[in-house]
Formats: structure tokens, C-alpha cells, sequence
């Protein structure tokens, strides 16, 4: 699975998933997790910090001819490799933006590694501009995500567009093979409600939610996802078990 987590709306808990996902793969095989947001918080969550943007996906979009394996940082955690992102990545976009090559910049990029993993995680930045569809056309399964926050399902409905949209271009043939609560606050009435109204439409609602837990910032702290510090916990009980309703959704749409 190419799996791609974005949303349209920022602060959602995209990167807390694509961590803990990416961690949970890993158990499995072995895992590439690549960092297509300027914010490098995907790589910040490992305690991965490229020293300048010649150390990062930025020099490969840049440098069609660098060595992707030569950026890439292994065995983050067990079994998982890391490509992360700098800050740079914003004007490597913007050029290739106006020459035309941003669009398919990560799936090039990509294309010698992929073969080296079982999974490969995608973080994107909270919009849907072209980065996010650079990482969505890399990718074959999306995964967007939820809150209690009702802009974050009207949100939902955005990426589900957008990528149905990027599909009939046939820049991609990425799948949405989940909807997923990232931030579950079982005691409030609007996360109650925002549920409520995604159960009522046709998207592939997934049944694990991911519980509201002060873990979830503190592992950001301790650079060390709370699947690996605190794998028995209900929050990354609920990342494993999602990481596993994902995969059985990606191979159910790809068949
Ligand atoms: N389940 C959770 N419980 C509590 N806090 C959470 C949970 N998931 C994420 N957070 C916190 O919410 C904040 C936003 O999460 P995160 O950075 O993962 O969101 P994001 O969608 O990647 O944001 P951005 O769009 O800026 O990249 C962070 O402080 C994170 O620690
Ligand atoms: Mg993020």
C-alpha cells in the first residue's frame, strides 16, 4: 500500500496518523514514511530534522538526478525508513509548479525505492494544493481524517472530491479507502455529531476512532510515536487497529 493522509483542513492530526500508521506497518514489513510538508513535523515526530534542504525530498524534486537512497534515513524505528521534508520544499514546489513537473515530482522521486517496501506512508500539509496532489499521485489508497470540529467534515467531503476529481484527470489512481476520527473526544456532543453526519453519507467511514489522549503531543515531545512508547495504550491500540482496517480497506478496493 501507497498510503497518502491528507485533509483540507490543517491541524486535524494527520501527522500523528501518518507516524503511528507508518509505525504499525512496520510491523508487518518494511515501511518507507515520506514527508511531503514543509512543516517537516512527520520527520519532527522521529526527532528527524534535515540540516538544509540538500539532506531532504527538496534536493531530489530539485535535482532530478540525486540519489534518493542517499537521503533516505533508515531504520528510524524497526523496520522503518524515513525521507524527510525541510522547509525548502516550499520553493522546490513553486518552481516546478511553473515548469510543470510538480504534479508527478513525488511519484519520480519515489519510483526506485518503492520496490524496496512492503508500505509506503505519505504525510501532506493541510490543504489541497499541489504538493498534496504531488504525494496523492504518488500514492494508491488516501486516508483523510476527522475531528470534532465540524469544519474538519466538510473537510472530509473536499478530499473525497478533489480526489475523485484528480482521478477523472487521471493524474492519479489513488482510491479513498478510509475516513478515519483522529482526535476522538467520546464526551463531546459536536464529535458525536460530526460522526453522526459522516454515518449518514456513502464515504468509507472507518470504525476505529482514535480516543482525544494527552500521550499523543507528549510522543511528539519525546520524538518517539506513542505506538512504540506506549504500544499497549487505548490511543495506539486504536493506530495499530487502524493501520489494520486501512490495509484490509486498500486490499478490498484494489482487487
Ligand atoms: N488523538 C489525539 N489526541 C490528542 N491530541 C492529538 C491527537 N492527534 C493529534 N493531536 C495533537 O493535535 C495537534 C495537531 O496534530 P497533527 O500535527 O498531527 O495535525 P496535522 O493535521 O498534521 O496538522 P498540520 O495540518 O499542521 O500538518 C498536535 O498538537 C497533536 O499532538
Ligand atoms: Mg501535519
Amino acid at each position: 500500500m501507497r498510503l497518502a493522509v491528507c485533509s483540507s483542513k490543517g491541524g486535524v492530526g494527520k501527522t500523528a496518523m501518518a507516524a503511528n500508521l507508518a509505525v504499525a506497518l512496520a510491523r508487518r514489513g518494511r515501511v518507507l514514511a515520506v514527508d511531503v510538508d514543509p512543516q517537516d513535523s512527520l520527520g519532527r515526530a522521529f526527532g528527524v530534522v534535515a540540516k538544509s534542504g540538500d539532506d531532504s525530498l527538496a534536493a531530489l524534486l530539485e535535482d532530478p538526478s540525486a540519489d534518493a537512497r542517499a537521503v533516505v534515513r533508515h531504520d528510524v524505528t524497526p523496520g522503518l525508513d524515513l525521507l524527510p521534508s525541510h522547509p525548502s520544499l516550499e520553493t522546490a514546489a513553486a518552481h516546478l509548479a511553473t515548469t510543470g513537473g510538480l504534479v508527478t515530482s513525488v511519484r519520480r522521486v519515489l519510483r526506485p525505492l518503492v520496490g524496496e517496501y512492503e508500505h509506503v506512508v505519505l504525510d501532506t500539509r493541510g490543504d489541497l494544493g499541489g504538493l498534496t496532489l504531488a504525494a496523492i499521485c504518488a500514492a494508491d489508497a488516501v486516508l483523510t481524517v476527522f475531528t470534532s470540529d465540524p469544519g474538519s467534515a466538510v473537510g472530509v467531503a473536499r478530499v473525497a472530491a478533489f480526489l475523485e476529481q484528480q482521478r477523472t484527470y487521471e493524474n492519479t489512481s489513488a482510491v479513498l479507502v478510509g475516513v478515519a476520527c483522529a482526535v476522538w473526544d467520546q464526551h463531546g456532543r459536536a464529535a458525536r455529531e460530526v460522526a453522526g453526519a459522516l454515518d449518514g453519507t456513502d464515504l468509507p467511514l472507518l470504525q476505529t476512532r482514535v480516543p482525544l489522549s494527552r500521550r499523543v503531543p507528549t510522543s511528539t515531545l519525546a520524538k518517539r510515536p506513542v505506538v512504540l512508547s506506549h504500544p499497549t495504550s487505548p490511543v495506539a491500540t486504536a493506530y495499530l487497529a487502524l493501520a489494520d482496517e486501512a490495509l484490509t480497506a486498500a486490499e478490498r478496493v484494489q482487487r
